[in-house]
């Protein structure tokens, strides 16, 4: 099969890499991708937003099955487009993207459902908004700008000046621009993060290994949220216990929900939970693999990824047998400097050999003039296979300094909590 790749960072190198090891794929291709990426696929020079140019590239060139990784081009319903023109696309169509794509139909949804969530209010008029936050008594309060805003529209508000202050930049200097035309409130959740993945075909749902993500920039959790700095799989906050709660009250009926509403969800759909004194509580939904997430849970997989993948779109998932390695994995993002704010790009970078057990995912790379230069705020997600989480952590840790450019920054702390 000819199957071609949507997006251009850590995830989509890491979904590059799993589809290359398929006996199913004849040819790989990605849009736009990176230097990495460029090393094991054709490149496609078309951005993951043009909508248009891809559907006639996927046409015209006779491609069997798109992977739409980013949350964009899913939000925007390029997999309706694809599947328009006859094109076999993975990943949920616009109908039920949304779960990401609306952050007040993720909650009204989750309401609709009775699927535990914080507690919050929606808001598309600047003055009732104010209002709630100068009436609110419980801080820390979090606001959420309603549409996708590059994973930086949520923002933790330690007391009152500073939710009254979120709210002017969401909805008065409209600093996410129409993201934040709607805003949410919600109460701040306590307690240890985790996110679950799944496949699923909207008739099974199959989850991959727990992880947890580190969206803080710096170490401690200090700083502003990031993409994610940093990740590892599985989690051990992820028990026994924990995961017949969270199929019971939050997987099951997320899946049946999606369906009874004719949004069925067929792709990956990410869970982001947090486990609660009071229960695991959703604190948000991604339509599609997470960032760096997927640069551990992937190489866990024991399965050939591109089965799983025509068997989600053709709807029998049930059928494949899933099959996850023993260990652990753990990556450490090396970022540019200026990360998330700054981002100054096109410093050369060089790399060091690294031993067998450790994967370089490219994320913000590129070439220029034929040298490798940086080219985003993440730059690479180092991921080791261990037999356990320090043992991953320890390898990164060893070699992570094989990668050098100018003002490289990274956390020390992955995994250690
Ligand atoms: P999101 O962009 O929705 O993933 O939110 C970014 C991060 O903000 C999450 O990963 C959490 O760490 C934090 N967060 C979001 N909502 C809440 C909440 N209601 N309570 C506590 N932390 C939250
Ligand atoms: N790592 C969080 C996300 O992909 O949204």
């Amino acid at each position: 099969m000819k199957v071609l790749v949507i997006g251009s960072g850590g995830r989509e190198h890491a979904i590059c890499r799993k589809l290359k090891e398929s006996p199913l794929v004849d040819k790989l291709l990605c849009a736009p991708g990176n230097a990495g990426i460029a090393e094991i696929a054709e490149i496609v020079p078309i951005k993951a937003m043009e909508l248009d140019k891809i559907t006639a590239y996927a046409k015209e060139n006779a491609i069997d099955l798109v992977f739409v990784a980013p949350d964009d081009p899913l939000a925007a319903g390029l997999v309706d487009m694809l599947e328009a023109e006859g094109v076999k696309a993975f990943g949920p169509r616009k109908n039920a993207a949304i779960i990401e794509g609306s952050k007040a139909f993720s909650k009204e949804f989750m309401k609709r459902h009775g699927i535990p969530t914080a507690g919050y209010a929606t808001f598309d008029e600047y003055g009732s908004a104010r209002a709630y936050i100068e009436k609110a008594e419980d801080f820390p309060i979090v606001l959420k700008a309603d549409g996708l805003a590059l994973g930086k529209g949520v923002i933790i508000c330690a007391d009152r000046d500073s939710a009254l202050k979120a709210l002017d930049d969401m909805m008065l200097s409209k600093v996410f621009g129409g993201a934040g035309s709607t805003v949410v409130i919600e109460e701040f959740l306590t307690g240890r993060e985790m996110t679950v993945l799944a496949f699923t075909d909207g008739k099974c749902v199959r989850c991959m290994p727990a992880s947890q993500d580190h969206k803080k920039a710096y170490d401690g959790d200090k700083g502003l949220n990031t993409g994610g700095m940093g990740a590892f799989a599985p989690t051990p906050v992820y028990t026994a216990e924990i995961e017949r709660e969270t199929l019971e009250n939050i997987v099951y009926p997320t899946i049946k929900g999606l369906n009874e509403e004719g949004r069925t969800f067929r792709g990956v759909i990410y869970f982001g939970l947090m486990a609660t004194p009071k229960g695991v509580k959703v604190i948000e939904y991604n339509a599609r693999f997470g960032d760096p997430e997927t640069q551990v849970v992937l190489p866990l997989l024991d399965s050939d990824l591109m089965e799983i993948v025509l068997a989600v779109t053709e709807e029998r998932l049930d059928s494949v047998d899933i099959r996850w390695k023993d260990g652990a994995a753990l990556t450490v993002v090396a970022a540019s400097g200026g990360y998330p704010e700054n981002v100054i790009k096109g410093y050369p970078i060089t790399l060091g050999e690294f031993s067998s057990d450790l994967i370089l995912y490219h994320a913000g790379t590129a070439y220029k003039d034929g040298a490798l230069v940086t080219n985003g705020g993440r730059v690479f997600a180092l991921t080791a296979l261990g037999k356990d989480i320090a043992d991953a952590r320890r390898k990164v840790y060893a070699e992570i300094d094989k990668i050098s450019f100018k003002d490289m920054r990274y956390r020390k702390d992955i995994g250690i909590k």
